[in-house]
């Protein structure tokens, strides 16, 4: 793959960044809608229609119904499928299965892109340690889920001006490969974000640090690993979109889009801006926890959240505790 100059990366204004974090927050509260609905015998067309539904009430545009043909608001990803699965009204969810929601809205012509993978359980993890999986082979499924949610913060975190593009591909490679004999897929990257939902700079999952473009303020970038139980061979189904493992084994996927500024990394599609997630990673460094337990464990604020692996928890997880917009963007020199 080609990395371009980084003269072909879109920068924004910080006005432009605020449009941004608008467009963010929309798709936040829509993903945290979809994702809020997920229980045993919802179809995934219902979750479709649940985040257009609160994309069109914030007066936005789903940005992936009509992309390249593509038919719905969100992606559905369940258990072996990776990304880019369609909502369909005959395809209902089981408790033990895994669901990965994608989606994306627009706002003033700004996109926002961001995915979550959760466990379909019945109750709510305190309630219930949760199901397994209907399969033996799944067995690690937590494992997986949280292992990808840390492996975007670990590639988000790289997400400051002066470091390089493959810096956050390193990152996510090395915190996935710390957490255990997971596949990272390969063939799909993270990518620019702003006036078009896909724009220059792939961001890939894999690969060695200290090369691509510099970052510097005002890119926004949507980070998005994807890994899985097996091995990281992909194909595409007969629909020319959903894409699946070869060898059948389940899959996570974990997005957010973020903007790189003086300040730091603003993930623009947390509701908090990214503040309790990398807390998380923080206080997962300072207690000295290899990566095998993910960067919540321990943490009794937060923790059972995507080790919990339920919807209700990892939105919760997602949310965090907001900090307010105007605190925040004053942080981000808004
Ligand atoms: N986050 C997904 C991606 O960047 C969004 C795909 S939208 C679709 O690939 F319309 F192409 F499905
Ligand atoms: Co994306």
């Amino acid at each position: 793959m080609r990395l371009r100059q980084d003269d072909t990366i879109e920068v924004k204004t910080p006005a432009q960044l605020a449009m941004m974090r608008d467009a963010g927050l929309v798709t936040a509260a829509a993903l945290r809608a979809a994702v809020a609905a997920v229980e045993p015998g919802v179809s995934t067309a219902e979750l479709d229609a649940i985040a257009e539904r609160e994309i069109r009430a914030a007066g936005a545009i789903p940005s992936f119904l009509g992309y390249h043909g593509y038919p719905a608001t969100i992606c559905t990803s369940v258990n072996d499928q990776i990304v880019h699965g369609i909502p369909r009204p005959d395809q209902v969810l089981c408790a033990g299965d895994v669901i990965s929601v994608d989606c994306g809205a627009i706002v003033d012509g700004w996109h926002g892109d961001s995915a979550v993978t959760v466990r379909v359980t019945e109750s709510l993890p305190y309630a219930s340690p949760g199901q397994p999986g209907p399969d033996d082979q799944q067995d690690d499924v937590a494992g997986l889920l949280t292992a990808c949610e840390n492996a975007l913060w670990h590639g988000l975190a790289q997400a400051v001006p002066g470091r390089r593009l493959t810096d956050i591909s390193h990152a996510i490679e090395g915190a996935a490969k710390a957490a255990g004999p997971y596949g990272i897929i390969r063939e799909y990257t993270g990518h620019g974000i702003g006036t078009r939902m896909h724009m220059d700079p792939p961001v890939p999952n894999y690969g060695r640090a200290g090369r691509g473009p510099a970052l510097s303020a005002g890119m926004t970038l949507a980070i998005e690993p994807m890994l899985v139980l097996g091995r990281p061979h992909t194909m595409v189904l007969d629909d020319d979109w959903t894409v699946v493992t070869t060898d059948g084994s389940w899959a996570a996927h974990f997005e957010h889009t973020v903007a790189i500024t003086d300040d730091g990394p603003w993930v623009l599609t947390s509701e908090d801006g990214g503040a309790a997630g990398f807390a998380r990673l923080r206080a997962g460094r300072r207690a000295g926890q290899d990566d095998r337990r993910g960067p919540i464990a321990g943490d009794t604020a937060v923790g059972n959240t995507a080790a919990g692996n339920t919807a209700a928890a990892a939105m919760a997880s997602a949310g965090g505790a907001a900090t307010g917009t105007a605190s925040e963007g004053a942080r981000h020199g808004l």
